[in-house]
């Protein structure tokens, strides 16, 4: 089956250019100018719009229970609304689960999840239990053997498996160093976020305007330099997870002026709304996510990180808590009882497109870098994803810089709210493509569950060293 995708503007890291596209089965098979490719079995007209590589959302927690919550939405759902806002590929957060190991945990999870998704999915192993760290060593030669190649770890959760003391974070970098992968850090100072949670609730402020006031600013700050540091000491790649604060945006450019693989991922979310949603009613519960939103002078920051090679990957850090369990644990105990965390898989790409390129604050290049060519590099999977190259998979997203769309829950299967509720956008994608299948067009979903496949990863240190 051959493909043409004509009169658009492919858009790649290095340029923008008016070319014609050809696909053959599921590859690109070469670029060309226009009317290079006559007699192909479908011709896609993409005059007026950018054709992009799919996105690679690299921060996805689906079908994950968390804090007594379960989500509504299954894999087959979040995959579709996942494609609905031009993501190609998942990188979906897996579990160990108790007395498994971790790399025993992901078998089992892409055997369970692949007759259930619709796009492409990669995952990052999260240990569960840090008790043996000389086990936990030993997990990561089979770890990168399955194609997983970044693992997350968390400086705060303390009442959940998931906290990893300094010295767990070391030993974790030594194992990923000697793989040439990363590590993902949630970092939030434990102690001080904690405890200033508990002096809040003895003082009875438990409404979800204090939420940021218990997380301030240098809580994550103080968190993301001691990993920094960690990390330039034993060597080891590193990304912090959901960037934001201003604080952060400079300690990374300061490690990153020193040549080191220390990057910052962004989510949308952080860069489209404030904390002044915190004395919302609804909304502001229900936004109860870590680290808080920040203040718009942390917004422009984020930007600024974008633009300047700060943050180079973007991630929706999609949790998928509806509102009967966010709005249950408010009702019962304030803002300690919701469940952390939101929906975003579908808005994160869109809403970086519309708010980024379309208004000017970033360029479609740098766009197409950090939603797709620099995930694609840093876990391994470039340059099968993450590029129009011939011979990358025909993952395709046709973004339409004019066309118009309200954002809300009603756009999701299995979510019941969302914080862009209402939130106009100019620039939406118009047709996503997977490995040459159309599988959204006019706002319909065409795909299958079963039609999206693991995607082993395979670090490159040459790729990773071009992330910028
Ligand atoms: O609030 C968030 N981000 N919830 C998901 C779990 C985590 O902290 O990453
Ligand atoms: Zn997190």
């Amino acid at each position: 089956m051959k493909i043409t995708v004509k009169n658009g503007i492919i858009v790649t890291p290095e340029g923008s250019f008016p070319l014609d596209l050809l696909i053959g089965d599921d590859k690109v098979a070469a670029l060309g100018e226009r009317g290079d490719f006559p007699g192909s079995d479908r011709e896609i007209d993409a005059a007026g719009c950018y054709v992009m590589p799919g996105a690679i959302d690299t921060h996805t927690h689906i079908e994950e229970p968390f804090m007594g919550a379960v989500p509504e939405e299954t894999w087959p759902m979040a995959t579709r609304n996942a494609a609905m806002g031009g993501v190609t590929t998942v990188l979906n957060f897996v579990n160990q689960e108790p007395d498994k190991t971790l790399v025993a945990s992901i078998v089992s999870e892409r055997e369970r999840i692949s007759p259930q998704a619709c796009i492409d999915f990669g995952f990052h192993g999260v240990f569960s239990d840090y008790t043996d760290l000389d086990a936990i060593g030993a997990e990561f030669a089979p770890l990168f053997a399955e194609g997983v190649t970044s693992v997350k770890t968390f400086t705060i959760y303390s009442d959940s498996g998931f906290f990893a003391d300094d010295w767990t974070i070391y030993n974790l970098m030594r194992s990923i160093r000697e793989q040439g992968g990363v590590l993902g850090v949630h970092a939030e100072n434990m102690p001080i976020g904690e405890k200033m949670q508990e002096e809040f609730i003895r003082q009875g402020k438990t409404e979800s305007v204090y939420w940021p006031q218990i997380k301030p600013n240098f809580v994550e700050a103080e968190a993301v330099r001691r990993v920094c540091s960690i990390a330039e000491q034993v060597g080891c790649g590193l990304y912090i997870a959901h960037t934001s604060t201003r604080e952060s945006v400079d300690i990374i450019a300061e490690y990153r002026a020193k040549g080191l693989p220390i990057f910052g991922e962004g989510c949308s979310h952080y860069f489209m709304f404030n904390d002044e949603i915190y004395s919302k009613p609804l909304v502001g519960w229900r936004e109860i996510i870590s680290p808080p939103l920040r203040s718009p002078a942390d917004q422009e920051a984020l930007w600024r990180g974008v633009r300047n090679g700060q943050i180079v990957l973007f991630g929706s850090d999609h949790c998928p808590y509806n509102t009967a369990a966010k709005d249950a644990g408010y009702k019962a105990q304030g803002f300690p009882g919701v469940v952390n965390g939101g929906p975003g898989i579908l808005e994160n790409v869109p809403a970086l497109f519309a708010e980024g390129v379309v208004k000017g604050r970033i360029t479609p290049e740098r766009f197409v870098e950090v939603t797709s060519a620099n995930p694609a590099k840093l876990f391994g999977l470039w340059p099968r994803k993450g590029a129009l190259a011939p011979g990358s998979d025909a993952d395709i997203v046709i973004f339409d810089p004019a066309k118009k769309q309200t954002l809300g829950a009603h756009l999701y299967e299995g979510i019941d709210w969302s914080v862009y509720e209402g939130m106009e956008l100019t620039g939406y994608p118009v047709l996503t493509m997977l490995r040459g299948r159309v599988i959204v067009e006019n706002g319909k979903f065409l795909g299958e569950s079963g039609a999206g496949e693991f995607i082993p990863g395979k670090m490159d240190p040459k790729a990773l060293g071009t992330v910028r």
